[in-house]
């Protein structure tokens, strides 16, 4: 007998119209990129269900170094980067940009927050053992991570131009310089010559806004692919660590957000 199908609503049509007003544009996306199955796939990949809380602290550094690139390209719009200018420039987003201190504020504690936040994920990884065997390029990408984000905490230090900036870059350069075979010459690029003054300036401008935080989103780009591709570590204490147990069901293959759901099989549609 054949079935016969009642006219949608006037509802039901509505929500047809949105939902392909929506899809639209992430199909076309999708059929020239892959890009919307990627960041599906990587934002419902599966982790292990005991993952726990101390499995965040990667997400909130990476949170930190957002605040903190959003925050200074702000802080860059009204920064001049000349010792004549540089202590007035700062005067001025404290005490007259709207919401100059605010955002001032949340760059200069953001930054400490940054590190503290990578040193305890990297405590995380440590008491997890989540360094060894295959994740040793991880770790290591992390520990440069780390050297980046204290040295974009050295370079900004100066840019204030007061006396702290000034005295506490010499002293960082003093200390650099101590090391051996390449300290003195080390010393010498970082002041940009004999003394500390305009160059020294220009030159942590450039590293702090170009060179190191395009080094930092290369090496995060990379981290996170590793994550995704190597899986997350299980805490030690689970039963069922990683490698121990066959996955019980085989994954469905890779699926594009914008593909409808194949309907039939199994009857819950
Ligand atoms: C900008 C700094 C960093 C960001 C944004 C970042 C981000 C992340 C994220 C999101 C994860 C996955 C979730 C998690 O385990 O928390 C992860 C895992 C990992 N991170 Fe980092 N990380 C950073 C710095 C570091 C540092 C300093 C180290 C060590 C020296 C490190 C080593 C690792 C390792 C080995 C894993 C794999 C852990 C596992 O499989 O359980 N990361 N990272």
């Amino acid at each position: 007998m054949a079935v016969t199908r009642r006219p949608p609503t006037k509802a039901e049509l509505r929500r047809q119209q949105m939902s392909a007003a929506v899809n639209y544009p992430l199909d076309w996306l999708e059929e020239r990129s892959g890009l919307v199955g990627g960041i599906r796939y990587f934002l419902f990949r599966k982790v292990p269900a005991d993952t726990n809380w101390m499995q965040t602290l990667g997400s909130a550094s990476l949170t930190a170094f957002i605040v903190q690139a959003v925050t200074g390209v702000i802080l860059a719009m009204y920064y001049h980067p000349s010792p004549n200018d540089a202590y007035n420039s700062i005067q001025n987003i404290t005490d007259h940009v709207t919401m100059g201190w605010l955002v001032r504020g949340m760059h200069k504690w953001g930054a400490s927050v940054f590190i503290i936040l990578m040193f305890l994920h990297m405590g995380r990884v440590f008491l997890f053992g989540a360094y060894k065997y295959p994740r040793e390029l991880n770790w290591i990408i992390g520990v440069l991570l780390l050297l980046m984000g204290m040295l974009e905490g050295f370079t900004g230090y100066l840019l204030p131009w007061d006396q702290t900036a000034y005295w506490a870059t010499v002293v960082g350069i003093n200390l650099n310089g101590t090391a051996p075979f390449v300290g003195p010459w080390l010393a010498q690029w970082l002041r940009s010559g004999q003394e500390i003054g305009p160059d020294t300036l220009s030159r942590f401008y450039s590293l702090h806004m170009l060179v190191i935080p395009g080094a930092i989103i290369a090496l995060i780009t990379l981290h996170l692919y590793l994550v995704v591709r190597l899986g997350v570590t299980s805490p030690p204490w689970s039963k069922e660590a990683a490698g121990t147990l066959p996955d019980p069901e085989p994954r469905p293959p890779r699926r594009g957000l914008t593909h409808e759901p194949a309907t039939g099989s199994g009857g819950k549609d």
